[in-house]
């Protein structure tokens, strides 16, 4: 493609570059391969949307980002670096991740909770944390009585607002989403998403988010990857994506969901003046 084709978003440097990526799991007979010459590069300012049936790998490539796991081949680079650097300590300070089955700590309140990897640090004074993590509380939504509440006692909608707080606490500049609206009735996930639109705007975040919730994907993607054959078979807007030939794709995107999905699209265009 030359430069005259390439739109600035390109250009930049990305926030996550995957290159070549192979991840094997298991020795000898047992050894089986998840990735395979997988390639992606996420821009800032992106919301990717990575889909791909369950068991492609799309939590082990979280992983990989957040430097949890070390892939078996290739580079996987985060805000220039390379993502094993990332793990440990400080990692909360530049990713934040709300996991696929994001439980929060069930013996720490909410507030707790929130303010848990500012709290690890050690560096700050107890009211300076406890006063972002009230920041951060606001921030998602919640209200400041539900500080004290202990996570037994919230709504599925409300424990992942929390849980997105605390993956926020410590301003990261990228945001990893794994399944953030399963679980929730349509309303609960058309909130979140509103959340998650209006907190990108403010805060300027990247996020990469895994979604099998096509209502969700719409909203909110402004790339879409599919995961499929151990490698991002095609990434782009998803109205772009949901055309490539793929049986994946094909099922996915243009099967019965799909269909509703763009449905709402379709209805609330302006009806033209006969
Ligand atoms: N630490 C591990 N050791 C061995 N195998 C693993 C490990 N982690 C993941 N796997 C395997 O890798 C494959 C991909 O798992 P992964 O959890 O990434 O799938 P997924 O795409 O997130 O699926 P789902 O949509 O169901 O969440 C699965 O076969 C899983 O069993
Ligand atoms: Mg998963």
């Amino acid at each position: 493609m030359d430069a005259a084709q390439t739109s600035p978003a390109e250009r930049a440097t990305p926030i996550v570059d995957i290159r070549g990526l192979a991840t094997v799991f298991g020795k000898g007979d047992q050894a089986f391969a998840v990735h395979q010459n997988l390639d992606l590069q996420v821009q800032p300012g992106e919301i990717l949307s990575l889909v791909g049936g369950s068991g492609t790998g799309k939590t082990v490539l979280l992983r990989h980002i957040l430097g949890l796991t070390r892939p078996t081949r290739g580079s996987v680079t985060v805000l220039g670096q390379p993502a094993a650097r990332l793990g440990g300590e400080g990692a909360s300070a530049r990713v934040g991740m709300l996991f696929q089955h994001g439980a929060l700590f069930s013996a720490f309140s909410v507030l707790d909770n929130i303010a848990f990897a500012l709290r690890e640090l050690g560096t700050l004074p107890a009211d300076v944390v406890r006063d972002a993590a009230l920041v951060k509380l606001r921030l998602a939504g919640l209200a400041p009585e539900h500080a004290a509440r202990m996570p037994a006692d919230l709504s599925g909608g409300m424990i992942k607002r929390v849980a997105l707080a605390r993956a926020l606490i410590m301003d990261p500049p990228l945001l990893l989403l794994d399944e953030p609206t399963a679980g929730l009735d349509p309303n609960g996930s058309d909130e979140f998403c509103e959340l998650l639109r209006t907190l990108h705007g403010q805060l300027g975040l990247t996020v990469i988010m895994v979604t099998h919730d096509l209502d969700t994907l719409y909203a909110l993607s402004t790339r879409v990857a599919v995961l499929a054959d151990k490698r991002v078979i095609v990434a782009g807007p998803p109205r772009e994506v949901a055309q490539f030939d793929h049986p994946f794709i094909d099922h996915f995107f243009r099967g019965e969901r799909g269909r509703r999905a763009l449905a709402p699209a379709t209805a609330l265009a302006p009806v033209k003046e006969t």
